[in-house]
């Protein structure tokens, strides 16, 4: 059975699969829901998309996909092994989705929360978690900060919008009336999201002027009942992402308050960014640097706190330094270095999660992309609005300098296609070639 239009208009761009975790209903698909016959075997490229009511295939066939940044002597010089790699699509690794909806259950066995990116405004917007999605299965990804204004009363489509394949996905919502945190999250929670996260540690003016994000470190009780609001409204997990503290608080008894208020509110976790912030005098970027990090209180938090699941957040740098902080915590989230050295998520699944990566390297990544970005652009987006945030991706090898540029002049063109980014790819798999070809043959040791 078909669901109502007006469900239909929300969801008209959400890919669900028979079999998959279906954001519409919110749990594995049958096939029943889209119309088609229960228990039938879905075809391996069998992507569907509601459309107007009727489910259609959504994505051209592997085969179509497979092997495009190989030419002929580059997939002989790097080997078959990674040619063989490349062939997994996002859409091979979406029918993977269902495992990795039932392992993340984010706080049952706090294995969800292990790792996670960290919401940045005007950064993780659902072409830049797409991608990160196809570097890691499991880090949990977090939605740019919302209004409860903007969501309120905007264009929720366009805020609230994301891709199953996106999943496990937290939103992070911005404001400080319970009411509206309620409705907010309600509305939030039925767009699918598996977490809703409360802003507390934005230091902005313009947050400031409105009452929330870090200046709520000073108002526990407000943040409490904010928290207990959300509680009420969705069976999701609510968490909260603060700061030690503000100003000239003492970050023992202002982080204390903050905790105390919202594990009696309920709360399902807390992600501290471990430093202060200072709301006068900085700026949002300074903010992120100037005030020192005290990994310590968080841990003592931690210590303090057994039962409340714990995350930290704050200059984790590298997957070393992550595993490092996962001593004392149940969760490290990661921001700016994932961000600019997104290669890095490679190394979240086996490292942290003890599986394999989704692919098995940057090359296999872009490929793995590709049908979502094709999608993108069918939509109307340009290429850019994909390649801004890959432009990192190759740091470190030679190329990767040719390759931001050819992204950042012939990518910015309107009509910059896949062939483009294929281009841009190319300058770095051309330089592995050839440096293979003049590198004298390893010893044997
Ligand atoms: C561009 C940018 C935008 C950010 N936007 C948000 C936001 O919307 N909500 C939030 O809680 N933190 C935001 N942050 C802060 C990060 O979530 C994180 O707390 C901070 O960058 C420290 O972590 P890191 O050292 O791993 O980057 C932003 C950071 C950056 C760099």
């Amino acid at each position: 059975m078909l669901p109502p239009p007006v469900r239909l208009l929300r969801f008209r761009q959400t890919r669900v699969r028979p079999g998959g975790s279906c954001p519409r209903i919110g749990r594995p698909c049958t096939g029943k829901e889209l119309g088609l016959p229960v228990g039938q075997p879905v075809p391996f490229d069998d992507d569907l998309r509601v459309v107007s009511g009727r489910a259609i295939p959504a994505r051209p066939s592997n085969d179509a996909l497979s092997g495009r940044y190989s030419t002929n002597a580059t997939a002989t010089a790097l080997g078959t092994a990674r040619a063989d790699s490349r062939q997994r699509t996002l859409t091979e690794l979406q029918n993977d989705e269902s495992q990795v909806a039932a392992k993340a259950d984010p706080f049952g066995d706090l294995n969800g929360w292990r790792f996670s990116v960290a919401p940045m405004m005007d950064w993780t917007d659902r072409q830049c978690r797409a991608f990160h999605r196809v570097l890691s299965r499991r880090a949990r990804l977090y939605t740019e900060m919302v209004t409860t204004g903007a969501v309120l009363h905007g264009d929720r489509v366009r805020l609230l919008g994301f891709d199953a394949g996106e999943q496990p996905v937290a939103v992070q919502l911005g404001g400080s009336h319970p009411g509206d945190l309620a409705a907010a999250a309600r509305i939030a929670a039925d767009f699918g999201y598996a977490e809703i996260n409360l802003n507390v540690g934005c230091p902005s003016d313009r947050v400031q002027e409105g009452r929330f994000g870090a200046c709520l470190m000073r108002e526990p009780d407000l943040v409490g009942a904010c928290v207990a609001a959300m509680k009420a409204a969705v069976s999701v997990p609510v968490t909260v992402k603060c700061r030690l503290g503000v100003d000239d608080q003492d970050i023992e008894a202002a982080l204390d308050a903050v905790v105390g208020a919202v594990v009696a509110a309920g709360a399902d976790g807390l992600i501290v960014h471990a430093r202060k912030a200072w709301l006068k005098g900085l700026s949002p970027r300074e903010n992120r640097d100037v005030p020192p990090l005290d990994y310590g209180r968080v841990a003592r938090l931690k210590a303090a706190r057994p039962d409340l699941p714990i995350a930290v957040n704050g200059g984790i740098a590298d997957i070393a330094s992550a595993k490092a902080r996962l001593a004392e915590v149940d969760g490290v989230m990661m921001g700016r270095a994932a961000y600019t050295d997104p290669a890095l998520l490679l190394a979240v699944d086996p490292e942290l999660f003890g599986e394999p990566a989704p692919v098995a390297d940057a090359f296999a990544a872009v490929e793995a992309l590709e049908p979502t970005i094709a999608e993108g652009l069918g939509r109307g987006l340009r290429l850019h609005a994909y390649t801004r945030h890959m432009l990192g991706l190759f740091n470190g090898r030679p190329g990767a300098r040719a390759y931001r540029r050819h992204l950042a002049t012939a990518g910015m063109a309107p009509e910059a296609g896949l062939a483009t980014l294929r281009e841009a790819v190319a300058q770095v798999s051309r330089m592995e070639v050839s440096r293979e070809r003049t590198s004298p043959p390893q010893q044997a040791a």
